[in-house]
Parts: structure tokens; C-alpha cells; sequence
């Protein structure tokens, strides 16, 4: 039973009630950053009003509550996302740059050696990319690509090759560029059938459809608490409870110790041992209400909805502006999700971007941080549209017309 209806998202939304230049907002940047729904924003305020203190050190009853509601958004964080132990399996880090960091930082540095393989894609985000790069300077492993073809998929022709002397096969469940839906847990398969471990980049995933750690059989998943309804600040990293008991700590400090003397540190045990430092305690309240909202909107309902959506923008956008704008990524909906990256003829994506502004119509111009892809596809840029829960077909509607001035505009 769902009570899934965008109309009532976007009343929950206190964002969307703004205006920009004199018209309402038309927020098509969800693949950037999702905006929180009131239960979200309230969670947080709550949680400052009434409960705030510094967790796991106090014994005060505030204290006490702040680490409860801390631990507690740890274990729903992880039974949302399926996890086998969901209060010793979640880490929160800063964001999904920083669970990409954690990754390669600990596990990569504890188990990759000089000459080892991580593999992963051409649609990346530099945020899985960048790290193994550093790690490469640092210990000598490859970093191998997976070939995108001319249809905005990965290339898997030569799967055998390519998994050559893969440890870790490092790969984006969703673009945040084209759009394309990867085949995530035949990816994971293919990944353990040659000896490899798995991880799994879900930003673009897990605000838009079921996360099922276990149904992708995935090793490490990591995602950020703001492409889910929830604040920014803060991220996930997952892996199964004995992965990370085996995995080194990343940053070093206060609340990630079980033991420091003159001559050295006993580090943690569990999660903790992961997160140095005063924690973003009220934005893991905020992202508690998120996963509650999410859960009671229902994700199978949003992924049903926003499916629906992309069929008509991949209609609009191709019929209503006279062949001018071209969606880069996959034409059959099918095979991705609302993530529209515009190329629109003649026109710089910064000018569609400005123009479509003056309409109060929001899209993301640039590179994406996904740069090796747009090399690859010959682009500098795309102005990328992209939906969230709250979307309306009117939205749509708006970015057309939005895209047919830009169009008059530029000749
Ligand atoms: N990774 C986010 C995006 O694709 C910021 O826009």
C-alpha cells in the first residue's frame, strides 16, 4: 500500500512554494541535489530544539537521547537499504565523494598491491575515479576503464579481458549524466564470478527506486543522504559487517579510538571506527525522516512515477523543439532514468542554462564532474535536466517552453 502522489510531495516542499524572477520555480535539478521535504527540515530543527549534545561521550539524558537518535538513523539507514546487519554495516561520511575516499583509502590501501586492477566504467563520477588515480601515484595499481559504446551503454563485449587482474570493479548503478540504468546486479556477478569484489556508486539510485544491498550482492555501496530528500553533509558508505572489521580507519581523532597511550592507538571496532570527529548528528536525524518519508511514499511507486515522466519528457523534447535539442543517453526509457543531459544546437549549455533561469526553470550546465564521459561522447558540456518525486508533467512543460525561447532566442 503506497500513498505515492507527486502533488502532495510538492506540497510537502517548502521550496517549491519560491519564485524565481517573477515565476513559480520549476526544479529540474534533483540529480544534483533532491530538496527536502518539510518532515526532513522539521526532523533537524527538532533535533537542535530539543535533543542536541555531542554523541556516544556524554551520560546526560540529552546526550543520550542525541546518540540514540544518531545510532538509531545509522540502523534504519541500513534496513532501508537492506543491509544483512544494519547497526554495524553503515558508515556516515561527508558525502559520496568521501565513501569513495574511505574505500580506497582503507580497503584499497589494505589490500591492493603494485600491478593489481580496479576497474572501472567511463560514465563515472570523478568522485570513483579520482581516488583510485591517487592510489595509483601512491602504490602503482591500474585503473581500468570500462568502454561506454555510441548507445550511452557500457561496452561488455570483453568481459574476460577486462576483468584481468580486477580486485575491485568500482561502477555507478546510475548515470548522473546520460541517464543509463546499469545492470547492477549482473555487474556484481560478473565482478565475482572473476574474483573480484564489487562496489556500487547508488547516488543517483537510492531517492529514485528500491536499494537492495543484498539483491545486488554488492560489497560496498555508497550514497549521499541530499540525493535522497535529505540534507547535505552527510554520506554512506556500506560493506558487510566482516569487511569492515577487516578494513583499516581512514581519518584519525576523537571518537574513533578504543584506546590511545604515548605509544599508539587501538582503533575502534564497528562504524565508528570510521568517523572521526563530532559527527553530522542532526543531519542523520534529517536523514532518519528522509528514509521514513521515502519509505512512506514508497519507492516502487517512485520509481513507477518518474519512469512514466521520462517516457513523456523523452517525447516532448524530441517532438516540441524542432529537432534542435538532443538528449544525450538512451532513447528507450527502458533503459534509464529521468537524468536529461541537453544539447541544444548552437547553443552553449552555460546560454541554455541562463535563459532557461529567466524562466525559473533550474538545470545544471557543465561537465557534471563526470569528465572522462564527456570526452568521450566529444561534449564540453550538457545543460542537464533532471526530475525527483515532486516533478510534475507541468514542470516538463515549462522546460519546453523554457527551451523553445532559448531556441527563438539564439536563432
Ligand atoms: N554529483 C552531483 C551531480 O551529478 C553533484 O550533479
Amino acid at each position: 500500500m503506497t500513498s505515492f502522489d507527486p502533488r502532495r510531495v510538492r506540497i510537502d516542499t517548502p521550496l517549491l512554494t519560491r519564485e524565481i524572477h517573477g515565476r513559480p520555480i520549476t526544479y529540474l535539478d534533483s540529480a544534483s541535489s533532491t530538496l527536502p521535504p518539510r518532515a526532513v527540515i522539521e526532523a533537524m530543527d527538532r533535533y537542535y530544539t530539543g535533543h542536541h549534545a555531542n554523541v556516544h561521550r556524554g551520560v546526560y539524558q540529552t546526550a543520550n537521547e542525541a546518540t540514540e537518535i544518531y545510532e538509531g538513523a545509522r540502523a534504519e539507514v541500513g534496513r532501508f537499504i537492506g543491509a544483512p546487519d544494519p547497526e554495524n554495516e553503515v558508515v556516515f561520511t561527508k558525502n559520496t565523494t568521501e565513501a569513495f575516499n574511505l574505500l580506497a583509502r582503507s580497503w584499497g590501501a589494505a589490500n591492493l598491491r603494485a600491478g593489481d586492477v580496479v576497474l572501472v566504467t567511463e560514465m563515472e563520477h570523478h568522485a570513483n575515479i579520482v581516488p583510485w588515480f591517487q592510489l595509483r601515484e601512491e602504490r602503482g595499481i591500474e585503473v581500468r576503464f570500462v568502454p561506454l559504446g555510441d548507445d550511452f551503454r557500457l561496452d561488455l563485449k570483453d568481459l574476460d579481458r577486462l576483468f584481468e587482474g580486477v580486485k575491485l570493479f568500482s561502477f555507478t548503478a546510475i548515470s548522473n549524466v546520460l541517464g543509463t540504468r546499469n545492470p547492477v546486479a549482473a555487474l556484481v556477478r560478473a565482478a565475482h564470478d572473476h574474483g573480484a569484489l564489487a562496489a556500487v556508486d547508488a547516488a543517483q539510485a537510492v531517492g529514485h527506486q528500491r536499494t537492495d544491498v543484498r539483491a545486488w550482492d554488492a560489497d560496498f555501496v555508497c550514497f549521499s543522504a541530499h540525493k535522497m530528500l535529505g540534507p547535505t553533509g552527510l554520506g554512506v558508505f556500506w560493506t558487510r559487517a566482516a569487511i569492515l572489521a577487516s578494513m583499516p580507519p581512514f581519518l584519525g581523532g576523537g571518537g574513533m579510538i578504543a584506546d590511545v597511550r604515548t605509544d599508539g592507538f587501538v582503533p575502534a571496532s564497528g562504524p565508528t571506527r570510521f568517523e572521526a570527529g563530532t559527527p553530522p548528528i542532526a543531519e542523520a536525524a534529517g536523514l532518519r525522516a528522509a528514509v521514513r518519508y521515502l519509505t512512506g511514499l514508497g519507492l516502487d511507486a517512485v520509481a513507477e512515477y518518474e519512469h512514466a515522466l521520462t517516457v513523456t519528457a523523452l517525447d516532448l523534447l524530441a517532438e516540441s523543439v524542432d529537432g534542435r535539442v538532443r538528449v544525450i543517453g538512451p532513447r528507450e526509457a527502458t533503459e534509464r532514468t529521468g537524468v536529461f543531459s541537453l544539447d541544444v544546437e548552437g547553443v552553449h549549455p552555460h546560454d541554455v542554462a541562463q535563459v532557461l533561469d529567466e524562466y525559473g526553470v533550474c538545470v545544471r550546465p557543465g561537465h557534471h564532474c563526470a569528465k572522462p564521459l564527456m570526452r568521450r561522447y566529444g561534449l564540453a558540456a550538457t545543460a542537464r535536466a533532471s526530475l525527483g518525486p515532486y516533478t510534475l508533467r507541468g514542470d516538463l512543460d515549462v522546460l519546453v517552453e523554457a527551451l523553445q525561447a532559448t531556441v527563438k532566442l539564439f536563432g
